[in-house]
């Protein structure tokens, strides 16, 4: 039977894959178990020039290896800082305003990718199926098969692929896409995402895409919409176990008899954090009743913060939620809790349990677990609302959400408010009909179609 191979920038550690970090940790770490294979991917660390490009370490779990390497400063500032998160990241979720490009910094990019590459090669066996995951390592396939390397290499990318018009933007998108082409399989979070890259593809590229089919440079590949989930009954069995701990026991008897919206984001302008404190504000100007009656928690880790367009973001919500906590706070009441900070996992799923709105605004994202997670969380007997951006890849399944457009301020408000006061009965029906999607797309429906499908590739 093939192996597993699972790339990616960030490798969970053992601990973590076993439930206690994100869904995805644990989805690949299932699959990994079952098929027994490699993750490999960099450690997190950087390391001084001289002492980086040292073979993997490795860590045996069982019939998984965990292997990673350390990167060099320079590495770390062209290929993560540089054109991943300053280029790339930007761009995808359609905001050039935002994007920089630097020739070194791609340079880096794909130095760090050919380099990544090398790396696995001893690792790999002629059997196993590669499973290539986000947009740090576009080019990786192509490395491995310059290199020779003949597996079945799979691709999921877990942000959105933007229109044509967009990723043109970057100067270069056309070597980009020839590298996205070297894989068997490409994997995106919605059709949108499928359309855009397969629009590219004929459009720009003079290629040809019939139904999944691709071919391009000179290669065919598959294309397929794979929408990543959770395991809704272990976030809701967690949920309710996790309710007596400390955290939750202070947030429930802080806010008293109030209601609570909450928020769960890594500290990025993707994550609509702004429009979604202005919103809140608007509805404690426009709704009196509500002044010192509710209260929006915004949990948010910073993340990337050598980047400069995230300091920028982290300063402007600092000014926001003081300026509005500012003009409604009272003695005993603030009404944006905004903390930057990290919890464990199933911590945030019982809080997110004890709010009456889960509140999830993204300008763009490629899915959002959050969202998944707020659902899965909740009590069914009195379950509390999602409101959700049609921005969100998840809005596409979670339709029974108060969906909103985070650029209209008002509008949030308004669902904002609908999703305090909604009664009993459709709140129930609302959850009911949005727990069946994220059972019907779970988490391990995600994993085993994408390898289904990569197996069967060609
Ligand atoms: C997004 C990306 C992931 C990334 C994560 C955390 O979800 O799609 O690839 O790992 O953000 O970002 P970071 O830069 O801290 O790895």
């Amino acid at each position: 039977m093939s192996r597993l191979v699972v790339v990616s920038n960030r490798v969970a550690t053992p601990t973590e894959s076993k439930g206690s970090s994100g869904g995805l940790a644990v989805g690949v770490f299932g699959a990994l178990k079952d098929m027994g294979g490699v993750w490999f991917g960099w450690s997190g660390d950087t390391v001084t020039e001289g002492a980086s490009h040292r073979p993997p370490h490795i860590v045996q779990e069982g019939n998984v290896t965990f292997a990673t390497v350390d990167l060099s400063r320079r590495d770390y500032d062209q290929y993560y800082k540089g054109f991943s998160n300053g280029t790339l990241w930007p761009v995808f979720h359609y905001r050039n305003d935002l994007a920089h490009f630097d020739r070194h910094e791609y340079a880096g990019y794909r130095r760090v990718n050919a380099w990544l590459a090398r790396q696995l090669l001893p690792l790999l066996k002629p059997d196993d199926v590669i499973w290539v995951h986000d947009y740090h390592l576009i080019p990786f396939a192509e490395e491995l098969r310059l290199a020779g390397v003949k597996n079945r290499i799979g691709y999921f990318l877990h942000i959105p692929f933007p229109a044509p018009q967009v990723i043109l933007n970057v100067p270069v998108h056309e070597e980009l896409l020839k590298s996205l082409s070297c894989y068997d399989v490409v994997g995106f979070q919605t059709d949108e995402d499928e359309q855009a890259f397969q629009d590219y593809i004929v459009r720009h590229a003079h290629g040809v895409a019939k139904g999944r089919d691709v071919q391009a440079y000179g290669r065919k590949l598959r294309t397929g919409v794979y929408r990543i989930g959770v395991f809704p009954d272990e976030i809701a069995d967690q949920a309710a176990r996790y309710a007596k701990r400390k955290e939750v026991r202070e947030l429930r008897t802080s806010v008293e008899n109030r209601k609570l919206v909450m928020s769960v984001d890594r500290l990025d302008y993707s994550k609509g954090i702004v429009e979604r404190f202005k919103a809140f504000e608007q509805l404690l100007e426009s709704s009196p009743d509500l002044q010192n009656q509710v209260s929006l928690v915004q949990i948010a880790p910073p993340t990337r913060s050598d980047v400069a367009t995230y300091q920028q973001i982290r300063r402007t919500l600092e000014y926001e939620a003081g300026r509005i906590n500012g003009r409604f706070s009272g003695l005993n009441y603030t009404p944006i809790r905004y903390l930057n900070r990290r919890y464990d996992r199933w911590v945030l799923m019982s809080l997110f349990r004890l709010a009456q709105v889960g509140f999830v605004t993204p300008l763009r994202d490629g899915m959002n677990l959050v969202a998944k997670e707020y659902v899965a969380a909740q009590d069914p007997d009195d379950p509390g609302v999602l409101v959700l951006s049609r921005f969100a890849g998840a809005a596409a399944e979670l339709d029974a959400a108060l969906i909103v457009n985070p650029h209209d301020i008002a509008g949030m408000a308004e669902a904002l408010i609908r999703g305090l006061k909604m009664p009993l009965d459709e709140r129930r029906e609302r959850h009911q009909s949005m727990l069946a999607a994220l059972r019907t797309n779970d988490l391990g429906v995600w994993r085993d179609t994408f390898l289904r499908d990569l197996k069967a590739s060609a």
